[in-house]
């Protein structure tokens, strides 16, 4: 996101970086996600764990 640098940098960065936390946080409110019928969900251990290449197969439903 771009909110330019220097003497004219954005007053309101810090003000919409917590507004898009606080959209977001309220949007995910109303997500409901479940695994795909049938998938095996892997694993990948690193610095941190994730899901493997074949990603995590989801059906989302929003209401
Ligand atoms: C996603 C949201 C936003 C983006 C991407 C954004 C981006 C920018 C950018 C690129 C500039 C510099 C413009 C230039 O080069 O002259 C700027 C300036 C500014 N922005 Fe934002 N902005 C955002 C939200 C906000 C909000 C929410 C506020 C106030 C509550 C705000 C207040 C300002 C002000 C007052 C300046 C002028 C700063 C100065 O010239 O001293 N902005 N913004």
């Amino acid at each position: 996101m771009l909110f330019a640098a220097g003497p004219l940098v954005c007053l309101g960065k810090q003000f919409a970086m917590m507004e898009m936390r606080m959209i977001l946080a309220t949007l995910l409110q109303r997500v409901e996600p479940n695994l795909a019928d049938g998938f095996e969900p892997d694993f990948v251990t690193e610095l941190s764990m994730h899901p493997g290449e074949r990603g995590m197969q989801a059906d989302v439903h929003f209401y």
